[in-house]
């Protein structure tokens, strides 16, 4: 469920009309539901209640500092894959001891950074980082927390750019060499073993490669605890996928995902971690859009938008879908027709959908794409000089733009042309 609803015909987010943030900050631009991240971090908190646990979400996914604020407000850690990342939390007011540090190419400077500000956690992915990892920590005179990243080798059956857990893929130490590793990670110093990792992708929408994971990672837990190591923590990544489309079947839903970890890790006596991003800000934000032209092409209608796959790359780049809807609702029974909806960029990948059913619409009307609020502006880009898309967040009746769209000026004065020239 979401708080962006059709209210006397006219789409809402929360008590705030589309139509007023559109005349405010110009389009298209992206919206973000207070209410909406905050049941979703909650569902997660009550499915796992019971278990000592921490919601770290993957600010990834969405990492505006309004955003994580409201997260960590509510008790939230976080996932951070980067130095600025990291940065961007501590900005935001999230303590160093609710930050675990994930990815497999973290620089000896970020490790100096987040073990001198703070942190709970460094999710390690390989021999080399280790031994950087305990470089630095012995050069700071500090005690680097860490988990290891493995790679259970199981296909979590999503699209394969965001498929992480198979043994082909660029994440984790192979399973079946953890003892090794955890031995190596034992005898370095300035390295402290707190628990294990694994993520084995994004937009799941079935439990099993979960179910598969996790019990190969609770085998672990046995076999190493057995070889001496103090294993308290089990995190268990992110990767819970959402419903993209509306009229098709509901992934599972956060307490199944939930009953499912206490099943598997109930007994064991562990603190579990999840790294949900998608799940939490994905159907919380909006992105809209107004529309430029109505063209009739040769055999198919074009509706020309002025966002663009600089805004939201998602359809060009993994073949997504998102629900498109016109903020004003259409009138029931209204005759629909087919359509390729487009931005202005100069490519054809620049589609965001091909031959999609839409009521008829007209130069200037609004559209929303559902479910942007993860992976969307996060991943835009000013490509073609169009400048980044403003975000504006809700909370019941009142909105704030939480990040403003850049003038040409300031993408133009960026640029420095060397004097020599
Ligand atoms: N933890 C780790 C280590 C991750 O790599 C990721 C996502 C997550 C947690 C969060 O996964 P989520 O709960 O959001 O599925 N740009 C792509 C998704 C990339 C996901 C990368 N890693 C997209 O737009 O679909």
């Amino acid at each position: 469920m979401d708080h962006f609803l059709y209210r006397d015909g006219i789409l809402h987010a929360e008590d705030v009309p589309l139509p007023g943030i559109a005349a405010e900050v110009g389009t298209p631009f992206y919206v973000y539901s207070t209410a909406t991240l905050t049941r979703h971090y909650t569902l997660f908190k009550e499915a796992l209640e019971g278990l000592p646990n921490l919601v770290c979400y993957a600010m990834k996914s969405n990492s505006n500092q309004a955003v994580i604020k409201v997260l960590a407000d509510l008790g939230a850690g976080m996932d951070v894959v980067s130095g600025g990342e990291y940065l961007r939390a501590r900005a935001a007011g999230v303590p160093g001891a609710r930050i675990v540090f994930s990815g497999i190419g973290k620089t000896a400077e970020e490790m100096r950074l987040t073990l001198e500000g703070g942190i709970r956690q460094f999710n390690v992915e390989s021999e080399p980082e280790l031994e950087v990892l305990s470089q630095v920590a012995v050069s700071l005179g500090k005690t680097a927390p860490i988990t290891i990243r493995v790679n259970p080798d199981v296909d979590a059956r999503t699209h394969a750019k965001i498929a992480t857990g198979k043994s082909e893929n660029k994440f984790g130490i192979p399973i079946a060499r953890a003892r090794e590793v955890y031995a190596l990670a034992a005898r370095l110093p300035g390295l402290q073993i707190v628990g294990i990792d694994v993520h084995i992708g994004s937009q799941l929408t079935d439990l099993a490669p979960f179910e598969a994971a996790y019990l190969k990672t609770v085998e672990l837990t046995r076999m190493l605890r057995a070889d001496g190591h103090d294993i308290r923590r089990l995190d268990l990544g992110g990767g819970l996928g959402i419903p993209y489309e509306r009229s098709n079947t509901a992934p599972p839903l956060p307490t199944e995902y939930g009953a499912l970890i206490k099943r598997i890790t109930g007994d064991l006596d562990v603190e579990v971690e999840i790294e949900p991003g998608r799940l939490i800000s994905g159907n919380a934000g909006l992105m809209v859009a107004g529309l430029i032209y109505v063209k009739h092409g040769e055999g198919r209608d074009f509706l020309i938008l002025d966002a663009a796959m600089n805004d939201l790359i998602r359809p060009a780049m993994y073949d997504a879908h998102h629900d498109i809807i016109p903020v004003i609702e259409p009138e029931p029974g209204v005759e629909q027709a087919p359509y390729d909806i487009v931005g202005p960029v100069c490519e054809s990948g620049d589609t965001f959908t091909k031959q999609r059913h839409m009521p008829p619409l007209d130069a200037g009307d609004l559209l929303a794409f559902r479910s942007a609020g993860a992976y969307g502006a996060v991943m835009s880009s000013e490509y073609n000089t169009r400048p980044l898309i403003p975000e504006v967040l809700v909370k019941g009746d009142h909105f704030a733009v939480i990040r403003p769209r850049p003038t040409f000026d300031d993408i133009i004065n960026r640029d420095i042309v060397p004097e020599w020239l």
